[in-house]
């Protein structure tokens, strides 16, 4: 592949259009893609694009206030990621600056994240390393179904505990450093996490207003416009056609208000709990302090999708498990059970061997010359 050069800005555009379609997979929180991109009208010397990420505040989860909000920039923080890993595995270098996101003004409902600068190229391992990312980004899912049983690789603690990332190069592993990663690998643990989650996770479908939210992320029935949220099938597994209306009706908020209540919640949250048990090990997320500010909530974003890839190149499969984490007194009540380090717990999830195949959940079609002009 020939090395972009700064003369060269012609490919740029193309460039730009791939490290779209690799962002567009990013995780996020229900899939609600709460990010937006905007392009710069016109770019400072030295610089061949200018990109600010927004957050859309249309497309963002709030029942659960703070839960929610910490959620949206996790995900806009693996969104980030996957972009500039994406240009990277083109061979382009990007500065990405939180503080000058705070001088652009995006049209509403958009808020400014971050930009990206892109200003360069970048060496060729890097370039490979990215590239190299980039096919496993588009292999990543998240795996919901039943784990096998088998330990993880060994030495997968010490790789996950230190995620490098293209969009925040300077953040390392050193104590300093604003998040941390766990990988728990005892059964003890394991077993104490299930028990947890199958006693607690009700709360996901008996909180009202958190639950009706969900329920409007469901897709019960597959059409070609789909581009966002979560479709049934990738919950619960296969499901015929004449089952998807029974679920409907069965898990519409009004019916959850009488028949949560009645056990189906208490039901529901055990058989989570169940599949907590059967995980390899758990992957855990926290940030030392509570209080998090932006630019530390991106880097966890960021941290926790090149975590995912690793796992995923490993042959491991990930399931967010985020209700433990969303209710602060539920919250400190699991880290102390599992003897979780003080801090803002901010990602949990089983990890495991998963042989389910999984549609890609649906995305909007990225288009960089569509990107919004400012
Ligand atoms: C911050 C965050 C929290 C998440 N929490 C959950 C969760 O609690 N339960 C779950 O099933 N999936 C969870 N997910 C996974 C998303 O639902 C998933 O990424 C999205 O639906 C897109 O699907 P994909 O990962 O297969 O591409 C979470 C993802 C992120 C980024």
């Amino acid at each position: 592949m020939e090395a972009p050069t700064l003369d060269n800005t012609e490919a740029f555009e193309k460039d730009l259009q791939f490290a779209l379609e690799i962002a567009a997979r990013a995780p996020s929180s229900h899939n609600v893609q709460p990010w937006s991109l905007a392009r710069a009208r016109t770019e400072p010397a030295g610089v061949i694009a200018k990109l600010v990420l927004g957050l859309d505040r249309e497309r963002c989860l709030e029942a659960l206030p703070q839960a929610h909000e910490l959620e949206m920039h996790l995900s806009c923080g693996a969104y980030l990621e996957s972009l500039v890993t994406g240009l990277a595995a083109r061979g382009w270098r990007t500065e990405v600056s939180v503080a000058d996101a705070a001088r652009e003004a995006l049209p509403d409902p958009m808020e400014p994240l971050a930009t990206v600068r892109v200003t360069g190229t970048v060496d060729e391992s890097a370039r490979q390393e990215a590239a190299q990312r980039c096919v496993t980004a588009k292999e990543r899912k998240t795996h919901r179904g039943p784990y096998e049983a088998g330990p993880v690789p060994p030495g997968l603690a010490g790789a996950v505990s230190g995620p490098r990332t293209f969009a925040f190069p300077a953040v390392t592993d050193e104590p300093t450093h604003a998040v941390a990663w766990q990988l728990l690998e005892s059964r003890e643990a394991i077993q104490t996490a299930a028990d947890f989650v199958g006693r607690h996770a009700s709360i996901e479908f008996t909180h009202a207003g958190n639950w009706a939210e969900t329920y409007r992320c469901l897709r019960f029935y597959d059409t070609e416009a789909m581009e966002d949220g979560m479709p049934i099938a990738n919950l619960l597994g296969p499901i015929p056609g004449w089952q998807r209306p029974v679920l409907q009706a069965v898990l519409a908020p009004m019916a959850m208000r009488g028949l949560g209540r009645l056990g189906l919640a208490r039901s529901l949250a055990g058989q989570f709990g169940e599949r907590v048990g059967e995980a390899s090990a758990l992957l855990y997320g926290f940030m030392p302090s509570h209080e998090s500010d932006l630019d530390t909530r991106l880097v966890a974003g960021a941290q926790m999708f090149v975590v995912w890839l690793t796992l995923t190149s490993r042959g491991l499969s990930l399931h967010p498990i985020s209700v433990v984490l969303q209710h602060d007194e539920l919250r400190a009540d699991f880290q102390r059970q599992l003897d979780l380090p003080a801090g803002r717990g901010f990602f949990f999830a089983r990890v495991g061997y998963c042989s389910d195949r999984v549609d890609p959940a649906p995305r909007r079609k990225p288009d960089a010359q569509a990107l919004i002009r400012i």
